[in-house]
């Protein structure tokens, strides 16, 4: 939710901000702004709309010379996306100005004080509550804004990450995190320095970055370096630069019309990249440190609980079929948001899994932090590394998918499932639940995912020409069982995302309980259908639609011949495991939404509402 950019240096600011806000776009889309100091003044600009309609109103607008300056990209919490209520925000006194990604939860009670001091507000803003906070704060004491930053931050209940600068004092940016993620580069020499939500506006500049831990501040100085304090008790802290393993290849398009075409392309090599080095099939075992270390706490639990949202809530489903079935331990699976608030009874004989893309979700976070608090011991499974859950939990495993940058989720999903079912056969072996040739089976199976993804993404002009034909459906169901029920509630998450067109996710044999009340002739309904996965079951559930008129588009193993002579359509999938077929029975539901929300013209990349890490409740 929400980018952030920044920049002190010799270089000319704006070129460096506004690419960056391009980068950090699919944190939030709804406005953008930037302010800049051009040597002798202020220079702010915020719109309503994307990062390139900024561009073209800065270029109208103001001069965009300067060497110290501030941007955001907005996801809005606080306020109706407009233009006043876009960011960066200034104070009354017109010398602070600031962007804040996060929500202040307490800004209602700072504002009335605020205002019975004399303050007024133009927008309907939490962050303009803070910066004017902040003023008060300098105002009162005469306090250099590192501190007035901090003691106005003690007052804060909420989230934040904040850069805010002084227009009188334009060599320093004072930057701050709670709850939302800041990284800042640093440029050789420490002469110069970049901030931003994650590493990818910097990553040409440079490779050297300190990422701010919670309750923490950063003062940033032009040619005199990073001082970082707690904000709590003002003790320093030892600054940790970490050289970054992105590169610039890697959040680039690479010739693909979409990022989201681009990561479904990724799988094959994302799946492989997730179990290199773990699973050694000539040895015959899996090494997963984060397993092995802590085996004990796994062996004994008394059940696993996952807990995530959305997509990964999908992947934490799947997980629950292949724990249960292969290690026989017991799985529970919930919401983030509805366990954190809901007094679970959880101690320290259980083991919770959190599963999240970004490492950054709110109610994941809160979700885990709850289950520490209780004794659990807590494993990530995320893909960015070093975010909030990943240092959060006792231990993990890194999804290793490579950056995810269109906001619906492709291939993080998959390297999820490869992840648990990586940690499920551990534990299954450790336990003695699977034999060892089944283990072996298993083993073997995995490593050839990757070439039957890439089979599985043979089928597009199939999928192409299927979208084409329900493209202007106003629903869609979605039915699976087993190990691919998950995978249909999946299927339909995405064609809702993006292509904005209803669609419910059931069990196949749930139809008969609701939903076949809406099945007729104007309904598609793609049905998962694979051989080993309850087939004689889903043939008959796709007779049931069949005879109701229903628009059957079948998902069948490669040569199938019975669904093939019900449906109206039918995609195909290599064979392989039930336990390993959610890995491929989702490629086509992911090309079927992505053709139809390409065809509808929407934006696939940056779909309305959404962002790409959800860092409010
Ligand atoms: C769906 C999607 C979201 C995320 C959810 C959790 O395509 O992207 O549903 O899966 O917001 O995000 P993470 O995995 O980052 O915790």
């Amino acid at each position: 939710m929400c980018g952030i950019v920044g920049y002190i240096g010799p270089r000319e600011a704006y070129p460096i901000i506004i690419e960056g806000l391009k980068r950090l776009e699919y944190r939030g889309y709804d406005s953008a702004g930037i302010a800049l100091f051009d040597g002798k003044d202020l220079k702010v600009s915020k719109t309503k709309g994307k990062v390139v309609d900024l561009e073209a109103q800065v270029e109208r607008e103001i001069t965009t010379t300067g060497n110290v300056g501030i941007g955001h990209t907005r996801w809005a919490t606080h306020g109706v996306p407009n233009d006043v209520n876009s960011h960066p925000h200034v104070s009354n006194s017109g010398n602070l100005v600031i962007i804040h990604n996060g929500i202040i939860e307490n800004y209602e009670s700072l504002k009335l004080e605020l205002i019975s001091r004399g303050y007024t507000f133009k927008s309907d803003t939490d962050t303009e509550v803070l910066v004017n906070l902040i003023e008060e704060i300098q105002k009162q004491d005469d306090l250099k804004l590192g501190k007035a930053v901090q003691l106005a931050l003690n007052q804060v209940i909420g989230a934040y990450a904040i850069a805010v600068f002084d227009k009188n004092k334009p060599e320093e940016i004072v930057v701050a995190r709670l709850g939302s993620p800041l990284a800042i580069g640093i440029g050789d020499n420490e002469e110069e320095f970049f901030i931003a939500s994650d590493a990818s506006p910097f990553l040409e500049y440079t490779k050297n970055a300190v990422y701010l831990e919670d309750e923490e501040l950063a003062i940033i100085r032009f040619h005199k370096g990073i001082k970082i304090r707690k904000i709590k008790d003002d003790s320093l802290v030892e600054t940790y630069v970490q050289e970054l393993q992105l590169n610039l290849e890697q959040i680039e398009k690479g010739g693909y019309d979409h990022f989201m075409l681009k990561e479904i392309h990724e799988q094959p090599k994302a799946i492989t990249d997730t179990y290199r080095g773990r699973l050694l099939r000539n040895e015959a075992i899996i090494k997963m440190a984060g397993v092995e270390d802590n085996m004990k706490k796994f062996l004994n639990a008394n059940r696993i609980i996952i807990v995530a949202c959305g997509t990964s809530w999908h992947a934490g489903l799947v997980a629950e079929y292949i724990f249960e079935d292969l290690a026989r331990i017991p799985v529970e699976v919930e919401y983030a948001s509805e366990f954190r608030y809901r007094n679970p009874v959880i101690n320290e004989n259980d083991v919770v899994i959190a599963i999240s893309q970004s490492g950054e979700t709110a109610d994941t976070l809160a979700a885990i932090k709850l289950a520490k608090s209780r004794g659990a011991f807590v494993f990530g499974v995320c893909n960015v590394v070093g975010s909030s859950i990943a240092r959060e939990s006792d231990a993990g495993a890194y999804t290793h998918a490579g950056p995810e940058i269109g906001v619906a989720s492709t291939k993080a999903f998959t390297t999820q499932i490869t992840v648990l079912t990586l940690i499920a056969l551990r534990l299954a072996r450790a336990k003695g639940t699977i034999s060892s040739s089944d283990f072996r089976t298993h083993l073997l199976e995995l490593e050839l995912i990757p070439k039957k993804v890439e089979k599985a993404l043979e089928a597009d002009d199939n999928i192409k020409a299927i979208s084409e034909i329900y493209k202007d459906a106003k629903n869609f169901l979605y039915l699976g069982r087993g190990y691919n029920f998950p995978v249909a509630l999946e299927g339909a998450l995405k064609l809702k995302e993006i292509s904005y067109i209803h669609a419910e996710g059931y069990p196949a044999a749930e139809m008969k309980h609701g939903p076949i009340a809406l099945i007729d002739e104007n309904m598609p309904i793609a049905v998962i259908a694979t051989k080993k996965g309850h087939y004689e079951k889903v043939v008959s559930n796709i007779q049931e639609i069949k005879s109701r008129k229903g628009k059957i588009i079948g998902i069948v193993t490669e040569g199938d011949t019975q669904v093939r002579g019900l449906a109206d359509h039918v995609i195909e999938v290599p064979e392989t495991l039930e336990s390993l077929s959610p890995l491929l029975t989702t490629i086509p539901l992911q090309l079927l939404s992505y053709h139809i929300a390409v065809m509808l013209d929407k934006n696939v990349d940056q779909p309305r509402n959404l962002a790409k890490s959800v860092t409010v409740e």
